[in-house]
């Protein structure tokens, strides 16, 4: 399925670990030229150094903070000058600032300035050394948040809700030559949601009942960079193990609602 990707070059945000990471492999496993970033410069090292001892294909790491913009700006000229071109953004490194009533300001501006704003800069970029007039794709990884509430949890959903807009708006106006989609996954096995601190209702939460793993979101972010998606721009796929189709009560209900017929 995959042989599109050979020759191919991407830049993945937050790369070093988590779904950032699974999709880099992924990548790099096909055939594509990677360049990941993170803030971390021993771990930026380290992913790499595995990497490379993994896969042939060629792999490098940015060290910086998506939020400033001379990063994003330096991001997409260094996968251009090593690369020679960049074909696939995949906007993936985001801040999960759940706050509510205690949000301040700077708790905002942090999650819109790292989250939306800087995914909205790489989009810029990537057309910058893309052009604008050649065919390509961008995924952003949004998240089931976009589309609900949950508890305490204002600065996250709604910069993920922007994430919601800013891929229409984006596919909107880079069409018909740049795709681009976004992913919503439920919980996925990262740092964020540690397998060390389960959650005892987690597969509740979820019609698979468990919780995702980094691999399994992969996956549908490079069909949708592929060709094989070459039809489907300003969608958003959903990688939430049925999460977002069921009611309160979850799968394993105990006390069915009886119908009265
Ligand atoms: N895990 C979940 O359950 C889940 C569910 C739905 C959606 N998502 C979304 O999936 C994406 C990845 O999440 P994840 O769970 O894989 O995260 P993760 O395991 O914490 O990995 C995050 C990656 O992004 C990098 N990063 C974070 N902030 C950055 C910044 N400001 N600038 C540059 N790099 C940055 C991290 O490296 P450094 O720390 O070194 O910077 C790391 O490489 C996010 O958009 C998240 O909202 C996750």
């Amino acid at each position: 399925m995959m042989n599109c990707f050979q020759e191919k070059a991407a830049i993945v945000t937050g790369g070093t670990r988590g779904i950032g990471r699974a999709v880099a492999e992924l990548l790099l496993g096909n055939g594509a030229s990677v360049l990941i970033t993170g803030r971390n410069e021993e771990a930026g090292n380290k992913a790499v150094e595995h990497l490379r001892g993994t896969y042939d294909a060629p792999v490098f790491f940015f060290k910086g903070d998506m939020g400033e913009e001379s990063v994003c700006v330096n991001v997409a000229d260094k996968a251009k000058e090593l690369f020679g071109k960049v074909d696939y953004l995949v906007n993936n490194a985001f801040p999960f600032t759940a706050k509510y009533l205690d949000a301040k300001r700077s708790d905002w501006e942090h999650v819109m300035s790292a989250g939306p704003i800087a995914y909205a800069t790489m989009i810029k970029e990537y057309v910058r050394v893309h052009g604008a007039k050649r065919p390509g794709a961008v995924v952003n990884v949004s998240s089931i948040s976009q589309y609900i509430a949950q508890p305490h949890r204002w600065t996250y959903n709604t910069a993920k809700g922007a994430v919601g807009q800013l891929t229409k708006c984006a596919a909107m106006d880079l069409a018909p030559y740049i795709r681009v989609n976004s992913v919503s996954p439920a919980a996925v096995w990262t740092d964020e949601c540690d397998r060390d601190h389960e959650d005892p209702f987690f597969e509740r939460y979820h019609m698979i009942a468990r919780v995702i793993e980094s691999e399994e979101v992969a996956a549908p972010i490079l069909f949708l960079l592929s060709d094989y998606a070459s039809a489907i721009t300003s969608t958003d796929l959903r990688v939430d193990g049925g999460y977002l189709s069921m009611g309160v009560e979850g799968w394993k209900v105990e006390r069915p609602l009886k119908g009265s017929d």
